[in-house]
């Protein structure tokens, strides 16, 4: 058969047209990450003196709590904005009690990075996991079901928890945990405390995603028996997702998130397309280890897969993107094209 020619009787729709050159592909390109909009995720342990590196998470590192006005530094001259913050203690208990000290990790970078740069938004994680001897996110009883994680009990260790940091001087606290009412007994502790000018950014919808092992080697904050699904969302779900983000909002939430990023895009847009909030996706530690396996391997060029993916995300509706890349992705938006 011969190639029939294009119709001449009406135009013909050229998309290409607008794709001839850079400068055209610019002028009508719908997104464009700024490196305001990430977030860095920071490690302070208070046991170390130097520096360790994170083996499932190339290029970065647990931090001494010295370290961290350096840090305060560094992601500021990047041009990013913000840092999330998590904390690894000298002891655990089964309460988590470590969470909320003075003189915590956390706390003392919280202290430390504000003096260094004060305008550099400081939000912390709050989260039993880390500091828990059993590694859950909340704390455990015994019922007739066996041991399982007690929602209302968690509710004011993590409020204790979150005051803890908003006194060292945060500007958002993020509780990650998943317990039902959290973030309503945050506001109220923080208000009554009278920081009624402590935000709240909610890991809204969050997954019981295989995607956070390295980040649990990061944290140390594997549970020790069973997994998380009793508490954190069913991959399969995303419906309930909305419902998550609903409650959030009606109990205060500031800034709403998704998590993880890249697998959950269709969650992303579905949130944006009912929330007015601004919206956060955590590109979590395996979709980071994933990118830099296949780049060391030589199998993705790094920097256009990177970009690429938080593209995909900011595309699908979110404002704000928790990364282990924002400083490269920084550098390499700021190196253009
Ligand atoms: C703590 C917490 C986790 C992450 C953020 N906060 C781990 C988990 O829920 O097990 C994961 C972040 C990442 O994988 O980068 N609850």
């Amino acid at each position: 058969m011969t190639s029939q020619p294009i119709n001449p009787s009406f135009p013909v729709a050229r998309p290409r047209r607008l794709r001839r050159s850079a400068s055209l592909r610019r002028m009508v390109r719908e997104h464009t990450l700024r490196a305001d909009q990430f977030i860095y995720p920071l490690f302070v342990d208070e046991r170390l003196r130097e520096p360790r590196p994170i083996s499932a998470m190339p290029g970065q590192f647990q931090w001494p709590v010295h370290a961290m006005a350096q840090q305060a530094e560094r992601v500021a001259q990047a041009g990013v904005s913000a840092v999330l913050l998590f904390g690894l203690p000298e002891t655990k208990d089964a309460q988590g009690s470590s969470g909320w000290r003075a003189e915590g990790g956390v706390q003392q970078a919280i202290r430390a990075m504000k003096d260094a740069v004060p305008e550099l938004v400081v939000m912390t994680d709050v989260c039993l996991c880390e500091y828990t001897s059993h590694g859950h996110c909340g704390v455990l009883q015994s019922g007739p079901n066996g041991v399982t994680v007690a929602n209302d009990a968690t509710l004011p260790l993590l409020a204790r928890t979150a005051l803890s940091h908003a006194e060292a001087g945060a500007d958002v606290v993020a509780p990650s945990d998943m317990m039902d009412g959290r973030v309503g007994a945050i506001r109220s502790a923080l208000d009554e405390a009278g920081f009624t000018d402590t935000a709240i950014m909610a890991y809204s919808a969050k997954y019981a995603s295989a995607f956070y092992g390295p980040f649990r080697e990061a944290a140390e904050s594997a549970p020790q028996e069973g997994d998380r699904r009793s508490y954190q969302m069913d991959p399969a779900n995303g419906r309930e997702a909305l419902r998550e983000v609903e409650l959030d909002i009606a109990e205060g939430a500031d800034i709403i998130m998704v998590k993880p990023a890249t697998l959950y895009l269709d969650v992303l847009a579905r949130v944006r397309e009912r929330v007015s909030l601004p919206l956060a996706a955590y590109h979590v530690s395996g979709e980071y280890a994933m990118l830099k396996a296949a780049a060391e391997r030589g199998w993705l060029d790094e920097r256009r897969a990177t970009l690429e993916a938080l593209t995909g995300i900011a595309r699908a509706g979110a404002d704000l993107i928790i990364t282990y890349y924002a400083l490269d992705a920084a550098a390499w938006l700021r190196a253009g094209e």
